[in-house]
């Protein structure tokens, strides 16, 4: 690895990054616009909701499924949704956006952050949640930030670890307003983000033991099962119940992704275990709409960022493969 192969690759990221976001701050109040553009829809919707006791519809009712659909090789492969946030949860903590206390804000205080550096995702899956709305792409993804809620989800990208893929329950046959997740833990990119080992359902397992601050072990969880802890992010409490339900995730490897590598120990790649998610807003701050702190960081911070992740071999490892 040539150290100018190495420059060359950090000033194109820097080059590509700040292209699209020329001035940072008119770039980050032109996302906010079309984040309320994109929602007030869905605040209509949500007017309309009818949430069932359990907080979501079984999708399986209505020809929908808890597996994504995506291109795989070989083909029909899925991953699946191991987690929902229950419909029953605050009003505030369904809508998607980072303002108010909303759903981004929520899962910044569980450790994950939109895509780095805002970029366009490279790969899109879809579900079909039996709302109506058929086959339907992500809304979007989140990865584990490692501690830096600016940056963290970069590292993701390189290093691999834990993100999830989720989609709202919207549509006119069954609006509850829940929003279903695909958890799963990925490794690096130079292993093409493969999954690990049991990597869907420790990516579940983790998201609700960062949220409770203990371990969960698949094995021994059993039917109704419940956790509960309290996260927090500019200013909000979340307070999440988390109840295991067993009976509609289904328990098998067959049609799920990486199926030849993923279950191990006699576990399926999806064991089955639903993680529902019921989410209050314990503390806000006196004043609300203070939580606009995630902007595109100067250029010279990315900057010794990335030369600060190409101290990592595995990122090296990615570097030299350009
Ligand atoms: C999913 O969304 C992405 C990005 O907006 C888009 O490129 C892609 O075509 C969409 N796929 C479908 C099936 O709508
Ligand atoms: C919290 O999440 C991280 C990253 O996914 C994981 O390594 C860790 O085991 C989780 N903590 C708990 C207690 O589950
Ligand atoms: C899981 O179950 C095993 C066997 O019953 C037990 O030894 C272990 O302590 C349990 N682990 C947790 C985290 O509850
Ligand atoms: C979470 O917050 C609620 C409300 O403030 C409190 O009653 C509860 O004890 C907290 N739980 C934990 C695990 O800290
Ligand atoms: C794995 O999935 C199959 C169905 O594909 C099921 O029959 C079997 O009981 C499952 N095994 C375990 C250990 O969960
Ligand atoms: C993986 O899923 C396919 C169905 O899509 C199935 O035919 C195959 O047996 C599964 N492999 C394993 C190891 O479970
Ligand atoms: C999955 O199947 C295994 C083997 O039959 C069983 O022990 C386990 O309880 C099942 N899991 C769920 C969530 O039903």
């Amino acid at each position: 690895m040539l150290p100018s192969t190495l420059t060359l690759y950090l000033i194109s990221l820097l080059q590509a990054t700040y292209a699209i976001d020329l001035t940072p701050l008119d770039a980050h109040e032109s996302l906010k616009g079309a984040h309320r553009r994109d929602h007030s829809p869905s605040l209509q919707r949500r007017a309309s909701r009818n949430v069932p006791p359990d907080g979501f519809y079984n999708p399986y009712i209505s020809g929908g499924k808890l597996l994504t659909l995506m291109e795989t090789y070989p083909p029909n492969q899925g991953e699946p949704l191991n987690a929902v946030i229950s419909g029953n949860s605050d009003e505030r903590v369904l809508v998607d956006q980072e303002v108010e206390g909303g759903l981004r804000n929520y899962f910044l205080s569980l450790g994950f952050s939109g895509n780095c550096l805002g970029q366009k995702a490279d790969s899109f899956q879809a579900a079909n949640l039996g709302d109506g709305n058929g086959d339907k792409n992500e809304t979007s993804i989140m990865r584990w930030n490692y501690g830096d809620a600016q940056l963290g989800s970069c590292k993701e990208t390189i290093q691999g670890g834990n993100h999830f893929r989720y989609w709202i329950q919207d549509g006119k046959d069954a609006n509850s307003g829940a929003i279903f997740m695909a958890t799963s833990y990925e490794k690096p990119i130079a292993d093409h983000h493969d999954i690990i080992p049991d990597g869907y359902n420790l990516g579940r397992d983790w998201l609700v033991g960062n949220i409770t601050r203990s371990e969960i072990k698949g094995p021994n969880i059993t039917d109704g099962m419940t956790f509960s802890g309290n996260t927090s992010w500019s200013g909000y409490t979340y307070n999440t119940f988390i109840k295991y339900v067993g009976g509609i995730l289904p328990n098998t490897s067959d049609g799920v992704n990486h199926n030849y590598s993923v279950p191990v120990d006699g576990i399926n790649a999806s064991d089955g275990w639903l993680a529902v998610l019921e989410v209050k807003i314990v503390e806000a701050p006196s004043k609300p709409n203070s939580a606009i702190n995630i902007a595109v960081p100067p250029p010279w911070q990315l900057l010794s960022f990335l030369v600060a992740l190409a101290a990592f071999p595995s990122s090296l490892q990615v570097l030299s493969m350009l």
